[in-house]
């Protein structure tokens, strides 16, 4: 395999076949598409992952960190924009990676989104589970036996801690389940999931303003003092507080913004996805950057951040202040509104593989095969469904978090490249979203997403190069050899062999 094998690329007019080919209908529009972006960010980094920002690293300040995570966000959203405004196709990323940096980036492109959207898809089904789990309790139902709703490496943690009996076997069943009933939705059609998917984000959204509204009476603003607490280095060696406090902070709440980039993944099924997507992308995010900054900032004056519960952080805050009906409704919400997150990860991940699928680099048969009445990438979407139950079933939820933070900072990172090198080589095309100042947009875009990868751990680093590894097998093993360039390609040769 030579060096322009792996360069090659997909020419940027047969993009246009794709979209004309695609057998996906096309019922989304602009408020639609806003809904989609904004239930896919809305969820456990909210509802989970600011317990453990503010009471550890980032005091008041969380509010700060949601800040500058999201301008991170915004400058990757702004190059989503402008690629999706002039290749309006299904593949995200992947897509826009295979017209302009070549093949083999965008196989490792595609295959880094699968720790966005699938991962992403199953750290939100085990959060799902635990405030199903937390529900249960409020609704009376205490005797959830430990061995049917956890994975078994927290299981035995929590064995050992509370100095029981290891479980022999141990699976986090609600979490197995939930992704299945999300499957379900899914293989029923994008109509339907849109339908689903707008009433419970209406929900997730009036259940965060009412944080926000009934929250802001409680406040004492002493708990804002001092709003970012010196910093401290802990027995161990590990750091809080301070500004690196809050940087670190911003890399856990990064998570809570994962999602509004699947809003490109939705092109082939908008009524007007050139103007409608660049503005769902940018809406999206502005409006969950928004919340997030109200809710942390609510938060973190109604209750001390050190006394912030790690686990629920939103309920217990409510609880803190004796609003014990409010922290119910916290936990219903939650428990809805993650569903939406899900939805809107699967349905991502699945129609970037039927754009991977349509180039060749995955098995056509499979993930390419629309059911005749639903529409929908039905094959899929199941094996994807029951691959993200097994997984959310056995894997401890802070490794599944980051791994699909890093495997999406990259993704980030490699577009805001990408759309700096298009804008170089074809400066003539046309783009209906243009960003201003590219240059140090992307620039800022690239910098800021390989700064928050380097925030995380050794580990999680070991693991993309394991899976990294893996994807480049495949690409070598089966993607190079059948991707439609390379049909074309041989084709070309055969027929100069033959003189023709
Ligand atoms: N942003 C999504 C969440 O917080 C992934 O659940």
């Amino acid at each position: 395999m030579n060096l322009a094998k792996l360069l090659r690329r997909k020419p940027l007019e047969s993009y246009n076949n794709d979209i004309k080919t695609s057998e996906l209908r096309r019922t989304l529009g602009k408020w639609e598409l806003t809904a989609i972006g904004v239930g896919a960010v809305i969820g456990g980094g909210i509802f989970v992952l600011t317990g453990v920002a503010a009471n550890q690293y980032a005091g008041p300040a969380l509010a700060l960190s949601f800040v500058l995570a999201g301008l991170g966000c915004l400058f990757a959203a702004f190059c989503y924009a402008e690629f999706a405004s002039i290749l309006p196709v299904s593949g995200s990323a992947y897509a826009y990676s295979y017209g302009t940096m070549g093949e083999f980036f965008a196989w490792f492109i595609g295959w880094n989104l699968i720790l966005e959207y699938m991962m992403g898809a199953t750290t939100v089904a085990v959060s799902w589970s635990r405030y199903f789990v937390k529900l249960l309790h409020l609704s009376g139902i205490h005797h959830v036996p430990a061995w049917l709703v956890n994975d078994p490496v927290t299981a035995k943690e929590e064995a050992l801690r509370a100095g029981v009996e290891v479980p022999a076997f141990s699976v986090n069943l609600p979490a197995a389940l939930i992704v299945w009933v999300v499957t379900y939705i899914l293989v029923k059609g994008i109509r339907e999931s849109a339908k689903t998917n707008n009433i419970i984000v209406s929900l997730k959204v009036a259940a965060v303003l009412f944080v926000v509204i009934v929250g802001v009476l409680y406040i004492n603003p002493a708990n804002w003092q001092p709003f970012i607490p010196e910093r401290v280095i802990d027995a161990s060696g590990t750091g809080h507080y301070g500004l690196s406090g809050v940087l670190t902070a911003a890399g856990i709440v990064f998570f809570a913004f994962i999602g509004f980039d699947a809003v490109s993944t939705q092109s082939q099924e908008a009524v007007n996805p050139v103007k409608d997507i660049p503005f769902a992308i940018i809406t999206s995010l502005v409006v969950c950057t928004g919340l997030y900054i109200l809710v942390s900032l609510t938060l973190t004056g109604m209750a001390n951040y050190k006394d912030l519960d790690l686990g629920a952080p939103v309920a217990s805050a409510f609880s803190s202040v004796g609003l014990n009906w409010a922290s119910l409704l916290v936990t219903i919400a939650a428990v809805i509104g993650l569903i939406s997150v899900m939805l809107v990860m699967l349905l991502s991940q699945t129609r970037i593989f039927l754009n991977m699928a349509q180039d060749g680099l995955l098995p056509r048969k499979l993930f390419a095969a629309v059911h005749p009445r639903f529409k929908t990438p039905w094959k899929s979407t199941i094996l994807l469904g029951a691959v993200a139950s097994f997984v959310a079933a056995v894997t401890p939820i802070e490794k599944a978090t980051k791994m699909t933070s890093i495997g999406t900072l990259f993704a980030f990172a490699m577009i805001c490249a990408a759309v700096l090198v298009l804008r170089k080589k074809q400066p003539d095309l046309h783009r209906p979203y243009k960003v201003k100042y590219l240059p140090l947009v992307a620039g800022l875009g690239l910098g800021f997403n390989m700064l928050l990868m380097f925030s995380l751990d050794k580990s999680t680093w070991l693991r993309l190069l394991v899976w990294s590894i893996a994807g480049i097998a495949v690409y070598f093993l089966y993607s190079a050899k059948n991707s439609n360039l390379n049909r074309v390609e041989k084709n070309n040769q055969s027929q100069d062999n033959y003189g023709l």
